[in-house]
């Protein structure tokens, strides 16, 4: 199962992600975690996309694309993916075509989880993440059960994102509208579009979410 998950900075792609995988045994792609690895690394990579990722700009395509494609080459995703964050623009959309043709495989469905702006602010404000092992977590929406340890792998450590500051939310959300609208759109067409509605509790969007999936 191919599947490509929308949504705006902030709609919960992530946190969503992070059930599916666990569910369906597929392994999640995100860009923008490949970006943060690659930073994190010192890379030509991390270099490329930082100027970019600072300012809440998208990584240009070729750069994108290129990361992309490798990964999908990888073995373990011969039984499915789970595209995180990519493709953002129509160019980005057309290439995964010709990868996934050249590949043999195809998309078989897109989710759009769907949240309103305002509300985005405030969930980019108040996440944090686990150093250890990345899982997502918010402030008040989504807090660790135990406080300062992480659900997942027991964790002390954890950080911010550096776009997640308020300067950077605001030009990351207004660049990621304006990209989104075609793409779904595109999607849309193609009959391989279901949106749903992001702006209710983690475990009731993952209801929608499994439903989709296993439609
Ligand atoms: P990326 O890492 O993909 O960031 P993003 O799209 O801005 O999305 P986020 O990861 O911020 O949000 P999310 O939807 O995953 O939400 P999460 O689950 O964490 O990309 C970063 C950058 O990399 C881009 O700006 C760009 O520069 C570059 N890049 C990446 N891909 C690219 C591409 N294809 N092309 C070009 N450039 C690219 O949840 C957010 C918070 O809300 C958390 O605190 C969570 O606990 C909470 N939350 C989640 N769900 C709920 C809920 N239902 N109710 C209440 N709270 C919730
Ligand atoms: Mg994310
Ligand atoms: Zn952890």
């Amino acid at each position: 199962m191919n599947l490509i998950l929308m949504g705006l900075p902030g709609a919960g792609k992530g946190t969503q992600a992070e059930r599916i995988i666990d569910a369906y045994g597929i392994p999640q792609i995100s860009t923008g975690d490949m970006f943060r690895a690659a930073i994190k690394n010192e890379t030509t990579l991390g270099l490329q996309a930082k100027a970019f990722m600072d300012k809440g700009d998208l990584v240009p395509d070729e750069v994108t694309n290129g990361i992309v494609k490798e990964r999908l080459a990888e073995d373990d995703t011969k039984n499915g993916f789970l595209l995180d964050g990519f493709p953002r623009t129509i160019d980005q959309a057309k290439a995964l075509d010709q990868m996934l043709k050249d590949l043999n495989k195809k998309i078989d469905g897109v989710i759009e989880i769907h949240v309103a702006e305002d509300i985005l602010v405030e969930r980019l404000a108040g996440r944090y993440i686990c150093r250890n092992c990345g899982a997502t977590y918010h402030k008040i929406f989504n807090p660790t059960k135990v406080e300062d340890t992480c659900d997942r792998c027991g964790g002390h450590e954890f950080f911010q994102r550096e776009d997640d500051k308020p300067e950077t939310v605001k030009n990351r959300l207004a660049v990621n509208i304006e990209s989104s609208a075609p793409i779904l759109a595109y999607y849309q067409k193609l009959g391989l579009l279901q949106t749903i509605d992001g702006n209710r509790p983690i475990d009731d969007v993952f209801a929608d979410v499994k439903h989709i999936i296993d439609k």
